[in-house]
């Protein structure tokens, strides 16, 4: 380090040591481990490279960067996408036509391909998946991303190994140091203890908490697949290491890291394993350790979880936690409104979310490479429709799956678990949409409606303040992919269903308004440029519900220096006329140009409207 690093270095952790060394020692009470990670730590900062120091530098000076209304995100499987690293660096200026500027790589490092889960069962941190390429090539394609705009940001999957990790191998052959830094057990008495209050993630696909290693005559503890295995934070060992794997990959080029499946990674037996205090100084420590040493990337925090549970991941205002964590209850309060065409739940959701401090910055999507689960407000529904859970669930699933009357939706289920009668939902965008079944029936009218109220929900999702993270193939509507079920690897996965190569020949329709593909194409890419480009937008506006006297339309409401943007989604295949009584005078279809009267409108079935008023004073300027 140059002499100002030096001191650079000191200054930034300077402003957290105290705190640092405090949660360590709480957790951990080993003074000798924290001096190895604040050397460590030391290490890593001297290793980043020259452009990232810059850049460290200049978020530093703008420390909220990513709360811009100009970032669109895009999750993507490289190899379905474009092959390998280098492919990806390629297809950069496809991803740039789209109005995208951070990409999201879906799991790429070292796994086994038998035992990946979609690569979320790492076998080593420091590799690249060979068929995808070399940390070089992602360094390269990381800087090839900076030069255009683009950020980066990768999963980190810290709550278990692979059964494939180096660790796990040890543990394996009965080394007790890597033993320690799992959960082993050689009787069944403690397993059978967690059992009673630990849920599980996959009670079809991988059922119980734990896995019998007849080989080494000893339980593990697998929350997720039987090959997965969970990682024993208590073990100093285990969160240094993990730590010094962390900022391995941030000193790659990464802006953004995805801290996979973080409310799980604290064990206490009698508990249900789930957002532990603990889990929360971990997350901590991780905020300040990434702030000493890589400032300019930022932690998104994957919390599949009641609101409630959700927020708190933020940290507070004095020691913030995760910059960016998943909008998923209103995720799945749209899908909810899809099936039902009744707002009202929606509406509250969002209320809920507009009600909470603007510091607080989710990420917005309609679909990822996981499932929906139906994690809804029950309590409100059962109270106020007397709706049943299970009931409930049983409804959402047969509508996404085409059983019930007019549903046009192909989406098949995932974990169907009997004994609970819950099951949660697979299928891409378009097919929950209709596209599908509107292509394969050729009914033209139909497949009109299923791209308007694709973009409809897009629109939707893009009003909702955040970063909007589309879901790669979802810019070209493209459809289910129902090759999996001949993979013996995948075929087990309903995920897989959305999970299909990129049908690239969609993207020769791009800019074609006579195709579907090209319909969504150019309507996602208008509805990315309003949104980056206008200060209602913007992370700062305010942001409401507005009373549309029909539950099946939604109406929110977005001001900012002087411009109001009113946007109107139609859930039903109704056209409705909709008056708002409180917003007089002229507003314009920000899409179209034309203008209109919040009186007596008129919204297309599962259509939607964009209209904008400005203000004198903003007339002016
Ligand atoms: C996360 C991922 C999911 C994976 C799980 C286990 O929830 O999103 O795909 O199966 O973690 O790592």
């Amino acid at each position: 380090m140059t002499k100002e690093e030096e001191i650079l270095f000191q200054n930034r952790i300077s402003r957290h040591i105290d705190e640092l060394r405090w949660l360590y020692m709480e957790l951990y009470d080993n003074s000798s481990m924290f001096a190895e990670l604040c050397q460590k730590l030391y290490d890593f900062a001297a290793e980043r490279s020259e452009a990232l120091k810059k850049r460290d530098l200049e978020r530093e000076a703008n420390p909220e960067w990513y709360k811009s209304n100009s970032i669109t995100g895009m999750m993507m499987y490289i190899d379905n996408f474009a092959v390998n690293l280098n492919g990806l660096r390629e297809k950069l200026p496809y991803i740039q036509q789209a109005g995208v500027n951070l990409l999201h790589l879906m799991p790429f490092l070292d796994t086994v391909p038998e035992r990946s889960d979609g690569g979320y069962a790492v076998a080593d941190f420091r590799t690249v998946r060979t068929d995808l390429g070399t940390m070089e090539d992602l360094e390269k394609l990381a800087m090839v991303c900076h030069k255009k705009g683009i950020n980066l940001c990768m999963d980190f999957v810290m709550n278990h190994t692979s059964q494939d990790h180096e660790w796990a191998k040890k543990a394996r052959q009965g080394d007790g140091e890597y033993m320690s830094r799992y959960f082993f057990f050689s009787d069944p008495s403690i397993p059978a203890e967690y059992e009673k209050t630990v849920p599980q993630v996959f009670p079809t696909t991988a059922p119980g908490n734990f896995t019998w290693l007849d080989d080494c005559k000893h339980y593990v503890m697998t929350s997720f697949y039987p090959y997965q295995w969970d990682l024993n934070y208590q073990n100093p060992r285990v969160f240094n290491e993990m730590m010094y794997n962390f900022l391995f990959l941030a000193n790659k080029g990464m802006d953004m890291i995805r801290i996979d499946a973080v409310p799980y990674i604290w064990k206490e037996l009698g508990t249900d394993c789930r957002n532990r205090p603990q889990v929360h100084t971990i997350v901590r420590m991780m905020r300040m350790i990434n702030e000493i040493v890589c400032p300019s990337v930022i932690l998104l925090g994957e919390v599949v979880m009641e609101p409630v549970k959700v927020v708190p991941y933020f940290g507070t205002i004095d020691k913030p936690e995760c910059h960016l964590l998943y909008n998923v209850t209103t995720m799945c309060t749209t899908w909810h409104t899809v099936a039902t065409k009744d707002t009202r739940l929606l509406r509250r959701q969002l209320d809920a979310v507009n009600a909470l401090p603007k510091k607080y910055v989710f990420l917005n999507y309609l679909r990822c490479h996981d499932d929906i689960g139906w994690g809804l407000d029950y309590e409100w529904l059962n109270l106020n429709f007397g709706i049943d859970e299970v009931l409930h669930k049983r409804y959402l699933n047969d509508y996404f799956q085409g059983f019930v009357d007019n549903s046009t939706s192909r989406g098949e289920l995932y974990n169907d678990d009997i004994t609970s009668g819950d099951a949660r939902l697979c299928g891409t965008t378009a097919s929950l949409c209709g596209i599908e079944k509107a292509g394969f029936e050729q009914d033209h009218i139909a497949m009109e409606r299923a791209v308007l109220f694709d973009l409809t929900l897009h629109a939707m999702m893009f009003m909702q303040t955040g970063i909007p993270m589309l879901y790669s193939g979802d810019e070209l509507a493209q459809v289910n992919d129902y090759s999996y079920k001949k993979d013996p690897k995948k075929a087990a996965d309903s995920r897989y269903l959305h999970r299909g190569r990129m049908k690239w020949e969609l993207s020769k329709h791009m800019h074609d308004l006579e195709t579907p593909e090209g319909k969504v194409f150019c309507g996602l890419n208008a509805l990315i440029d309003l949104r980056g480009t206008c200060p209602a937008f913007s992370t700062q506006a305010d942001v409401w519900t507005l009373d549309t006297g029909d539950n099946g339309l939604l109406a929110i409401g977005r001001y900012a220096s002087g411009q109001k943007v009113i946007g109107i989604f139609n859930f039903t295949e109704w056209e409705k006329i909709v008056t708002f009584s409180h917003d007089q005078g002229e507003f314009r279809d920000m899409l179209t140009g034309k203008h209109y009267l919040l009186q007596n409108l008129s919204v297309p079935a599962y259509g939607f409207y964009y209209l904008e008023q400005k203000n004198e004073e903003n007339k002016k300027n």
